[in-house]
Parts: structure tokens; sequence; C-alpha cells
């Protein structure tokens, strides 16, 4: 049974965060102090050999959009099943939610994910899974926990000792929420592995049990939490558990949301703006330019696709997701290094247009912030997931210094599809000046790239990044370009924060 004055020292947040997890660096690294105590730990995913982030897309309709990443690592391909399994599920949920009512003006599922601690003996992988619910939007949580030492995949339950621990972990967080806030229906909460499905720690190993959204009263609560103390969870940590606390405290890479927001605020002035290595050697007025850009990544293949465009010396665009950009820095190095361009495509590829600015200042600065620190410049280009962007939208990529990239020819490879068809899709699209939409993500997509290459470079055309496109005409933040063809923005003919050229493409 809990001590008296164990309750009041649980420290309860509900809030709207978009996430607990927070950026890292690691001149941060000695920073042990959560900025808020109901943060689970956020661990640099860099850090861990093998990893990769796997994403699933589905469908292709304007009005539904669905992402959902989560990361395989290599050495623990249980985990990555039982991930993988978790998401799939929801996927249907939301599948079978949204087929019942087809009337739902706007539909998107969006997973993304955290390492909630990592240690040579377990893993913790948060993942946030959100989806549209009516007008709203709404969240759920879960951490799957891997012990290594014994291969075993567990649920967060699987932190405590047995039943009885939880039964004493209901109580205890059952009576603090009943005592701090009354609009949070505890009565709900039973001592069952579901109510408790994500539970991690923060830096200093205190346990952080938080529900889904409507999970324990209305949606406009947010994310519902609740810290319990180090000191007083001890005792109910299964073995698992003890090694996950442990691993919690030791890889805590938590410098606080506030650098990164102080960093974007000193942006424009703390790095030199991205740009090819190799910007310069084309003059796209007198060559046949193409830009070839590849988003959602960096994935699986990104790494052989430079390979391939090394062997014909071809320079890409690259509209990475800054929680993927985080997994793999030695890629985005390497893209620098090659003379190809790295561009923000947002932190977790939520549509912008369903998103308050300030979430939309935060996808994409959080995802400026991981791209910046990796490869010492400042991204200049922003691409909308989905291509959804509107007015609003470009007006604040402009604070952010961001020009808005569409695109001039879609490939249509989101989805995988056939090799042939996406190469064939790409050559017939391409003029001078194009901008071609792909996603280093699929096989098929890595498989066309030696066609495609082949077969425009025998047509003339050279593989130049997106602002070369514009050569002695540099793209201005805040404006809206889908085609170098005519050396100019598409919508400066358009009036000031109307609609952009975005609005009618597909999904990238
Ligand atoms: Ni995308």
């Amino acid at each position: 049974m809990p001590k008296a004055g164990l309750v009041g020292s649980i420290a309860l947040l509900a809030a709207t965060v978009t996430g607990c997890g927070v950026l890292t660096t690691s001149t941060h690294a000695q920073d042990r102090v959560p900025s808020e105590p109901t943060m689970i730990n956020y661990v640099d995913p860099a850090r861990v050999h093998g990893l990769n982030v796997r994403t699933i897309t589905e469908g292709d309709a304007a009005d539904r959009h669905v992402q959902a990443a989560y990361p395989a690592i290599d050495d623990a391909p249980r985990l990555t099943e039982k991930l993988r399994k978790t998401v799939l599920g929801r996927l249907d949920h939301f599948n079978r939610v949204a087929s019942a009512d087809s009337d739902l003006p706007h539909r998107e599922f969006n997973v993304d994910w955290q390492l909630a601690a990592v240690s040579d003996q377990v893993i913790g992988v948060r993942l946030r899974m959100g989806e549209s619910a009516g007008a709203g939007w709404s969240e759920s949580r879960t951490t799957v926990w891997y012990d290594r030492t014994d291969a075993r995949v567990l649920d967060s339950a699987g932190l405590l000792k047995n039943g009885t621990a939880l039964k004493d972990l209901a109580l205890l967080v059952k009576t603090g929420l009943a005592g701090r806030r009354p609009e949070v229906n505890s009565s709900v909460i039973k001592a069952e592995a579901g109510f408790f499905d994500s539970m991690g720690f923060n830096s200093h190993g205190d346990l952080v049990v938080e529900f889904d959204d409507q999970q324990v009263g209305a949606a406009s609560l947010g994310r519902v939490v609740v810290a319990v103390p180090a000191a007083e969870i001890e005792r109910l940590l299964s073995a698992t558990g003890m090694r996950a606390q442990r691993a919690a405290v030791k890889t805590a890479d938590e410098p606080g949301s506030a650098v990164w927001k102080d960093f974007v605020a000193k942006a424009d002035t703390a790095k030199p703006p991205a740009e090819s290595s190799q910007t310069g050697s084309v003059d796209c007025a007198k060559a046949k330019c193409v830009a070839l850009t590849y988003d959602d990544g960096p994935g699986p293949g990104t790494e052989r696709l430079l390979d391939v465009l090394g062997r014909y010396r071809a320079r890409a665009t690259f509209f990475t997701v800054g929680a993927n950009a985080s997994a793999k820095p030695e890629l985005l190095k390497r893209m620098m290094r090659e003379g190809h361009l790295v561009g923000n495509h947002t932190w977790s590829h939520r549509d912008l247009t369903a998103l308050t600015d300030s979430k939309v200042v935060d996808q994409l600065s959080r995802a400026q912030y991981v791209i910046t620190q990796t490869i010492g410049q400042v991204p200049g280009l922003m691409r909308p997931p989905y291509g959804e962007s509107d007015g609003r939208i470009a007006a604040i990529a402009r604070t952010l210094g961001l020009s808005v990239v569409g695109w001039s020819v879609d490939a249509g490879d989101r989805h995988g599809g056939k090799t042939k068809d996406i190469a064939d899709r790409a050559v017939a699209g391409a003029k001078p000046g194009a901008v071609i939409l792909m996603h280093d993500m699929d096989d098929p997509t890595i498989k066309a790239a030696p066609e495609i290459l082949r077969r425009l470079q025998e047509k003339g055309y050279t593989f130049v990044t997106v602002p070369e496109l514009y050569g002695s005409h540099p793209m201005r933040p805040g404006e809206t370009y889908d085609s170098g063809a005519s050396g100019r923005s598409s919508s400066s003919e358009k009036p000031p924060g109307g609609p952009t050229a975005l609005e009618r493409t597909p999904t990238p």
C-alpha cells in the first residue's frame, strides 16, 4: 500500500504537448535535468548500431493520409516485429473507423517514435500513434520494452514485478489523479496491463505513466501523465524494469525543447545556408537540367541510392524526415559530401495544414535543428508532407527561412509499385527545369534509379539540386516552387496568401 506522503509527491501534468521526446545534442548530454518531470527519456537514435527506420504508407487519396514510422534494430528482430504488429493493429483500427465514417473531412494516420532507453541490456521504444477523430485529433501511446539479456519483448507492464505491483501502481496513480485533477476520470483505471501500456522513465529514474487521449477523460485534456518518484517505484520493478530504469538514467539525452527553439531563433546567423558542395558547376541557363528529389528518408534504400547516384555523377535533393535524419546522421553527411542537398520534410510527416501554427513551427523547426546539427548548414528548402500547403504554411516557412518546394513530375512511387512504371513516369515527365518527386524508401524506387539516370542522360540531361535550377535567381523563403522551367516561383503570379500550386498535387 502506498505511504501517505507518496501521493502528494506524484508529479502530474495534463498537457497537449505534441511529444515528450526532445531533440538531443552531444554537447548537452551532460544535462540530466528533465525539462519537465513527466517527459519520458529521449535517447539519440544515432547511438544505436544497426537501427533503421521502417515506414508504412497506405492509400493514395487526397483526403486520406497515412504515414507510420518505427525503428527496426538488427539484433532485436522480435522487438521490430512487435512494433510492426502494434502499428499495423492501430492502422487496421483506423481503417475500420475511417471506412465506417467516410464523411470525415480530413483523415490522417501518423505514427512516430522515440527511444525511451538504450543499454546493452535493454531497449525501450515509445510509439505515438495519432489519427484524425472527427474534426479533432486523437493520440495513443505505447512503450514496448526489449530485454536483451534473454531476447524477450515486454509490454510496459513487464517493467513491474507482478500483478500485485501493478495493483499498487494503479492505486498510486488513481489516488494521485483524483486528488489533483478532478476532470480526470480516474475511476476507469484498472490494474490491467492495457491501461499501463506506455510507461518509461525520465532521466531521474522516476516512472512516467501516460494515458491515451480520451482514456481517462475528455479529449481536450490531451496527454494525461503521472510521474512516480524513483525512490517510491523501485520496490515495484521487475528485473527488466530495473535494467530499464538504469538505462534511462544513464542514457539521458535531454537538452530540453528550449534548445532547438532558441536555435531556430538564431539559426539564420549561426550557420551558413545549405547548398550543394558542387553548386556553380553547372549553368542551367545553358545545360538541360532536371532536379531529382527524394522524400521521406533516410530509409533502408538510401545508401544504395547514393551509390547509384555516385556512379552516374548525378546529384539530388533529399527532403528528409527529421526523426529519420536523427537516426542516420552519417547518411546526411554523406549526401552533403557527395554534392547532394538536404531539405526539410518536417519532423514526423504530419499534414501541416491540419496543425495549429505553433505545431507547424515545431514540425519544421525540430527537423531544421537536427539537420543543421548534422550537416553544419541551415536547410533553405522544405517540402510539405503530402504536398499539403497553403498561404499560412508558406508564411510560417518564410519566418523560418524556408522556400516551399513542390514538384512538376510525380514518379508515383510512394507506395512502391513497379520499377519500370516508376522509371517510365519519371522519364516521360522530364523536361528542362523539371522537379521529379520520388521516395528513397522502397526497393522499386532504388532499382528504378539506374534506368532513370541512364535514359535521361542519353537525352542530354544533367542532374542538379533544386536551387541550381534557378541559377542566378535565388529561391526566396516563403515562395513556392514546383518547377524550374520558367526560372521563377510558380506562386509569384498568385496573390499573397492565396492557394499554392501544391494544393492540387497528390501525395509525396
Ligand atoms: Ni513525404
